[in-house]
């Protein structure tokens, strides 16, 4: 049999973080060992909903941990007025409510901690959202970085924002924690948006999906269709995809490039808050602390989601 690597997902879900869990919990090569939620594209409360209906409706058996309800210092920057009712928008049906499946007991911060501890060897961590939790997780227990052999992220960018010019929500969502990961010394593997603007999901996407024909696919089409419609309300057009650019990655590294950086967040700028500085002149100007994704095949990468999804809910019905 084929060995499966062990991988550890942190979410904000999220349409995109939907996503990227299905291609996740479809690859062949990975045991989803556990998934965790943490406030970000909305509150903990819905993203943790959002989660519970994904692993129910998909047939996902990994366990679900509620984490944390705030980032590292000042209040949530929830994003539902962008993204729709309970950050899964829709423009008619929705994802049910979880009605078997529930969080565990234990807080995310502390499973992760046991997961990294007991983990053999070097641990794959998967995040999606903002780093509150791994964060979290080093402050109380520092030798658990060290036990982190790679960290695949989608968040920052070596470019333009989208929160605001500077900076990509998930780090403006909650830079300390950033900061903290970091200084920490995690092996991180950065999906900015300078690289998740090259891969694009639109209508014929959103066609494909509904063409499955089951009540999941119209819920996914749906919420699909309002994320395409982010940008114009009354057109929906492409948009870049962003989490599942880390899942696909696992899978399919030779569709993406990644460069040596010296990645290093703003905490304190006046307009650049959460703004990720990614110097590329190593070792020369820095010594590097990152890979950072600088090119993808997008077309492939968004086919592949969309495929995946397609077979989920295929599986599902
Ligand atoms: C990131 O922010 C969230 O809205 C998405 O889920 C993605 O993780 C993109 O900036
Ligand atoms: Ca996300």
């Amino acid at each position: 049999m084929a060995e499966t690597t062990s991988v550890w997902f942190d979410c904000d879900t999220g349409f995109d973080d939907l996503l990227a869990l299905v291609v996740a919990s479809r690859d062949p090569s990975l045991r989803l060992a556990g998934v965790s939620t943490v406030v970000g594209n909305t509150s903990l409360d819905n993203t943790t909903a959002n989660t519970l209906a994904a692993v129910e409706a998909f047939g996902i058996d990994a366990p679900v941990y509620r984490g944390c309800a705030q980032p590292i210092a000042g209040p949530p920057h929830t994003i539902e007025g962008l993204l729709g009712e309970g950050g899964m928008g829709t423009t008619g049906r929705r994802l049910a409510p979880a009605r078997r499946r529930r969080a565990e007991s234990r807080h995310a911060v502390r499973a992760l901690i046991a997961y990294l501890r007991a983990a053999g060897e070097p641990a794959l961590v998967v995040a999606t959202g903002p780093l509150t939790n791994l964060a979290q997780a080093i402050n109380l227990a520092p030798d658990v970085a060290a036990k982190i052999g790679r960290l695949v992220v989608m968040g920052g960018s070596a470019g333009a924002g989208n929160h605001t010019a500077a900076a990509e929500f998930n780090a403006f969502a909650d830079p300390e924690a950033w900061d903290v990961v970091l200084r920490a010394g995690a092996p991180l593997e950065m999906f900015g948006l300078n690289l998740t603007r090259q891969v694009l999901i639109g209508p014929s996407d959103r066609d494909r999906i509904a063409a499955v024909g089951t009540d999941l696919a119209g819920a996914v089409a749906d919420s699909l269709d309002a994320y395409l419609r982010i940008r114009q309300r009354d057109k929906p057009g492409e948009m870049p995809l962003h989490d599942p650019c880390t899942t696909v990655y696992l899978a399919r590294p030779d569709w993406f490039a990644l460069e040596p950086a010296r990645v290093e967040i703003e905490l304190a700028g006046r307009i650049t808050r959460g703004a990720t500085v990614c110097e590329f002149r190593v070792p020369r100007k820095a010594q590097p602390n990152a890979l950072v994704a600088t090119r993808a095949e997008g077309s492939k990468v968004a086919g592949r989601t969309v495929d995946q999804m397609v077979a989920a809910l295929r599986a599902a019905a």
